[in-house]
């Protein structure tokens, strides 16, 4: 059966809500990871895509945020992961959006869009075609 639903990401944001902001600015149906990792995270019973900023140490170590571990580490929510989409800033050079790779060379799943901080209008246009099509074409609708 068809679901009418738009695209679901799951995003984790810290207090400088900088993928918050990039998120509402998008047409994307979105749930909002808890800000603290000692926080229940939610369970998911349909497709999502993740969003997650990075949060390295200077050599990499423990980009992914906790939050978003804790997440993942629920095997429901596991299974309806179908993409990531990362944050971050170029200013970290190779370390750029670092987490999202981590996660999707880890549950294999594609990096389907990279963006820096809250992101530009062309990033919001592109992430809203983007994930749509990707929807039809994975029949996630
Ligand atoms: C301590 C720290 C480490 C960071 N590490 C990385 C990194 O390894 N790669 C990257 O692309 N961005 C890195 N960033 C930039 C953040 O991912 C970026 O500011 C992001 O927009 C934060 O999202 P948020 O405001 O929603 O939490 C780092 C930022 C901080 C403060």
């Amino acid at each position: 059966m068809k679901s009418q639903q738009a695209p679901l990401v799951v995003y984790f944001s810290s207090i400088s809500e900088n993928t918050h902001k990039f998120i509402q600015k998008t047409r994307v149906e979105s749930l909002r990871l808890p800000l603290l990792t000692k926080d229940e995270p939610p369970v998911v019973d349909r497709p999502f895509v993740l969003c997650i900023p990075s949060y390295g140490r200077p050599n990499g170590a423990g980009s992914v945020p906790p939050q978003a571990v804790k997440f993942l580490n629920v095997e429901q929510n596991r299974a309806h992961l179908v993409g990531v989409i990362g944050a971050g800033n170029t200013n970290f050079g190779d370390l750029y959006c670092v987490a999202a790779d981590k996660v999707a060379a880890k549950c294999q799943v594609p990096v389907l869009y990279r963006f820096e901080l809250m992101g530009t209008a062309e990033d919001v246009h592109k992430v809203n075609e983007g994930l749509e099509e990707f929807w039809i074409q994975n029949s996630l609708y």
